[in-house]
């Protein structure tokens, strides 16, 4: 995976609100192409092996839960710099500490229901890429 790429998904909360046009948009108008995207819905096991650094952590089994309640939209994001800006444009993982214009700031609901998923590195971003999508999936 090359460093101008990272993997995002929209989660169930954002999909069940009609939000995937909204925070699409801000994506694009952000700079990135989008390499690759479907909708899917996780099982709560494979959420929980996506969120696995977390297991330990006291919301993990809300997580899981949460991520694997209703269709989440996945996609592979390309621009220069991918892992860090979409951290940026993202916003803080907590609505109330998100920035003005980021995508948490206008769909966040809560920390967990936070509207999308940003890798938090480039390993992370071809490890979560190949979680979703086969290389017969991107362009
Ligand atoms: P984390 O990797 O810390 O955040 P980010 O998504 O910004 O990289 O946490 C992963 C997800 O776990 C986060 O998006 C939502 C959930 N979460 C909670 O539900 N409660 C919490 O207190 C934290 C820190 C995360």
């Amino acid at each position: 995976m090359p460093n101008n790429r990272t993997y995002s998904m929209v989660k169930p909360h954002a999909v069940a609100d009609n939000h995937v046009g909204g925070i699409l948009k801000m994506i694009e108008e952000g700079g990135f192409r989008i390499v690759a995207l479907k909708k899917t819905q996780l099982t709560a096991a494979q959420a929980g092996k996506f969120y696995e650094v977390h297991a330990e952590r006291p919301f993990y089994g809300e997580l899981c839960q949460m991520m694997s309640e209703g269709p989440i939209v996945a996609m592979i994001l390309e621009k220069e710099n991918a892992v860090a800006d979409f951290r940026a444009l993202i916003g803080s993982t907590d609505p109330a500490e998100a920035a003005e214009g980021t995508v948490r700031k206008a769909y966040a609901k809560s920390k967990g229901e936070n509207a999308v998923h940003g890798s938090d590195s480039d390993e992370n971003a071809a490890i979560e890429s190949a979680f979703f999508f086969s290389g017969l999936e991107r362009y």
